[in-house]
């Protein structure tokens, strides 16, 4: 590690602790105390995960970490503060809960911040550095690592709060992406833990879409793929938050559907399927996957779901998916 670097690394240590001390103990982190007692979170999640708050104060952050001896030019490349258009310095973060982001040997090497007020973005997260690749991280993996490998299953979720409200509720093998879609590289690094991977993503449209994206990738990384049970545009916090953790354990993440129930869904979307045209194109679509299955008792109970939704013979389905198995090679 670069000696810039460890001073990165030393300077988010120290400001870990800061906004750690001042949402725990003190009045000017009561805001953001509130806004997380608010969302039902105990202090010893807090504590578990370091959760902070960032006063809504210009120079809070520039000022400790001056007196602790740290060079403006550092922080700011570390993002914990910004260089404004004027040239004036401000702190990142300021009237957000503070959620530090660990790398997967417990380092903090970023935060993501979330506005306790109406403030856009909703969430701000440190810029990307050689030390903080988003890509490359998965939140929580560091705490989450035994869990997952134990159970031989890891549950990946949007965002923060899933994670956090997740392990409150005892789901502790679970990560989560940083905002942005699952990369390559992420779903190797899950590949190499785990067997399989229940994907619990929010269960609107964006969400339902970047499910369909992340499982076709930690397929192709060679992983088995869950798809939880999230129903009526909620998300994983909400429900757990709305039902409760025993109602998310045994409704939601038990519940995962196999990703060709999932799939067989999700292809809906793009046919019209009063229209006896669209319906054949579904079912060949559907038939160009199934055929990728090894397993010959999994195809056909899909072939005969296929078969009894819309009234086509076993004869004819499995005699298309032997054409397709042909030309797979
Ligand atoms: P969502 O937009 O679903 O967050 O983004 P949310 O569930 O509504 O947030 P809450 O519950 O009101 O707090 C999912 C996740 O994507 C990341 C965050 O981790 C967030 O939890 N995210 C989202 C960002 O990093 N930046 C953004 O601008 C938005
Ligand atoms: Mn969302
Ligand atoms: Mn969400
Ligand atoms: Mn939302
Ligand atoms: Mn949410």
């Amino acid at each position: 590690v670069s000696q810039e670097n460890q001073s990165i690394l030393s300077a988010s240590e120290w400001v870990t602790k800061l906004y750690h001390h001042l949402l725990r103990y003190t009045k000017d982190g009561k805001e953001g105390y509130q806004y997380l007692k608010d969302r039902g979170i105990t202090d010893e999640t807090i504590d578990i995960f370091q959760m902070g708050f960032a006063p809504n104060v210009k120079d809070f952050t520039a000022e400790f970490l001056q007196k602790k001896g740290f060079h403006q030019q550092i922080l700011v490349k570390a993002g914990l503060l910004s260089l404004n258009e004027d040239n004036s310095i401000t702190d990142r973060f300021r009237g957000r809960v503070v959620f530090p982001i660990r790398n997967h040997l417990g380092k903090t090497i970023a935060f993501g911040g979330r506005t306790i007020s109406d403030q856009e973005p909703k969430y701000l997260n440190s810029p990307e550095s050689d030390l903080f690749q988003k890509g490359k991280i998965l939140y929580n993996f560091d705490l989450s690592k035994r869990y997952i490998r134990k159970q031989s299953e890891a549950v990946l979720f949007e965002g923060y709060m899933d994670v956090i409200t997740a392990y409150q509720a005892g789901v502790k093998n679970a990560v989560a992406t940083l905002g942005t879609s699952l990369t390559e590289a992420q779903a190797r690094l899950l590949r190499r833990y785990v067997d399989t991977v229940i994907i619990c993503y929010d269960a609107d449209e964006a969400g339902t879409e970047a499910a369909y994206k992340a499982a076709v990738l930690l397929q192709k990384a060679g992983s088995h793929v869950k798809i939880a049970n999230m129903q009526d545009d909620r998300d994983p916090d909400d429900f757990i938050r709305e039902f409760g953790a025993e109602a998310f354990q045994d409704q939601v993440i038990k519940s995962s559907l196999p990703f060709t129930s999932f799939y067989m869904k999700y292809l809906k979307k793009d046919y019209n399927l009063s229209l006896e045209g669209d319906r054949i194109q579904y079912i060949e679509k559907l038939l160009e996957y199934l055929a990728t299955i090894e397993s010959p008792v999994e195809r056909e109970y899909y072939l005969k779901e296929i078969g009894d939704s819309y009234n086509v013979s076993m004869d004819s389905l499995k005699q298309e998916i032997l054409t397709n198995r042909e030309k797979m090679g």
